[in-house]
């Protein structure tokens, strides 16, 4: 058990307080060494935990803690109920991508209402690890809701540091009801991430951003639980949306330590999908460049993945590779209406996590995805973080860069006096 850092090899102990490597700067792995006669066990055990009312196996992260061994101690985990998220069927969804059939794996029933509850508990037990009572995130949103909340949780003092006017209503009043400390900085999150990378350690804070490998650990169990949910039968592909990129770079590990581990027997590839204003992994892939080249000033409606300079973009590359997977940029309008699709399947998600479903529809029209490909598409973030841009869409006022999106699956309020002939003659028309 150690850190290998995927850009020079070099290794480190575990117990390091450290987020990337010492002496090259890359990216850090959690790397284990499983023993390969331990994985019929584990679907056993992991089935009889559900059974339990201990808080560890109560959490869909823990549930699955033989593949999280840096925590020895489970009693550091400070837990919402995080994960134990359903995997649902949209058949309108389907039929709008030309597709048989999708399935969404709905990350928004986390606590905080995303994906980052399921690293934050990880990482916040690694914090806790490591003594560390101050914890900072910098955060296009969703991160800073969910540190906010698990430092709550755990008794630590969370700092978050989010773009001024960038982030969606729902996940500021998070922060803020959850007790961090909430600093606007008038700056993009590629800007401000780089800014506190330096700062955090000189003033004893705790990074909890998708630089930190735990985060990614807690996220890998995305999978674990997919995987679960589906018999163990491989889907052909998982389609997610891309930002700072540690989702996608999360899936990958631990879809590769679970076929490593005889867990399941052959990888799904994996799909990315970028905002066509915030798309730098689709650029580097399409021009086959050797390394990303950031996207200056980055312009996406969809908030949560407005993010130019993604960290994670190494590790990403590497599990793209390793799936034969692929990343897709789509539209503003692709996806303000494959939201309002996922809307009305009763589902619901929010912007960024539509532009899952609008890169299925793109790549079932070029061909790369079959329409009998069993596919899996993860929403990452609840209808209701972003309650500004869907009343913008159904009131047809919803404006990407200067250009108004059209609202294709419009569904106007309808202001009407109290008055019975009133009512009776807009009911009458229905
Ligand atoms: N979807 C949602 C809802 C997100 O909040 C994010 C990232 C992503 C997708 C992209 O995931 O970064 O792992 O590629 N939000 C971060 C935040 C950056 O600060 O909340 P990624």
């Amino acid at each position: 058990m150690n850190f290998t850092c995927i850009g020079c090899g070099a290794s480190y102990p575990l117990s390091d307080n450290i987020h990337t490597c010492p002496k090259c700067g890359g990216l850090l792995d959690a790397a284990y060494s499983f023993a390969p006669s331990d994985a019929s066990t584990w679907k056993q055990l992991w089935r009889e935990r559900r059974m339990s009312q201990a808080p560890a196996d109560r959490s869909g992260v823990f549930r699955f803690r033989e593949l999280l061994p840096f925590l020895a101690d489970v009693s550091l985990v400070a837990t919402l109920g995080e994960g134990n998220t359903p995997l649902l069927d949209a058949p309108a969804a389907a039929s709008y991508a030309g597709i048989d059939r999708v399935r969404f794996k709905h990350q928004g029933f986390n606590p905080t209402g995303s994906f980052k509850d399921n690293g934050m508990v990880a990482a916040v037990a690694r914090a806790r690890q490591l003594g560390m009572k101050l914890v900072a995130c910098v955060s296009t949103g969703n991160t800073s809701a969910s540190m906010a909340a698990y430092a709550a949780v755990a008794g630590l003092r969370p700092v978050v540091f989010v773009p001024r006017g960038e982030i969606a209503l729902g996940k500021l009043a998070q922060a803020l009801e959850y007790g961090a400390t909430t600093l606007q900085v008038e700056g993009d999150f590629d800007t401000i991430l780089k800014l506190v990378f330096d700062l955090a350690p000189k003033l004893g804070m705790y990074l909890l951003n998708s630089i930190n490998p735990f985060r990614l650990e807690g996220q890998k169990t995305i999978m674990v639980e997919l995987m679960e949910q589906c018999a163990w039968r491989v889907p052909d592909w998982i389609v997610v949306p891309g930002g700072n990129l540690g989702n996608v770079s999360a899936f990958g590990k631990g879809l590769r330590e679970m076929r490593d581990l005889g867990l399941i027997d052959r990888l799904p590839r994996l799909a990315v999908i970028q905002a066509e204003g915030a798309a730098p992994l689709y650029r580097m892939l399409h021009e086959a460049a050797a390394s990303l080249t950031p996207v200056n000033h980055p312009q996406t409606l969809a908030t949560a993945i407005k993010i130019g300079a993604p960290v994670s973009w190494p590790k990403a590359v590497r599990e793209l590779r390793a799936s034969n997977g692929i990343c897709e940029y789509v539209t503003e309008q692709e996806i303000a209406d494959a939201k309002a699709i996922i809307g009305r399947c009763g589902i619901g998600c929010e912007p960024a996590s539509a532009a899952t479903l609008a890169g299925i529809r793109k790549l079932i029209a070029s061909g790369q995805i079959h329409a009998g490909d069993d596919v899996i598409a993860v929403l990452t973030g609840h209808v209701l973080k972003d309650p500004e841009y869907i009343m913008s869409y159904h009131s047809e006022k919803l404006h990407a860069s200067g250009v108004l999106i059209a609202g294709t699956f419009a569904n106007q309020l309808r202001p009407l006096p109290a008055d019975l002939a009133a009512l009776r003659e807009v009911l009458e028309k229905m």
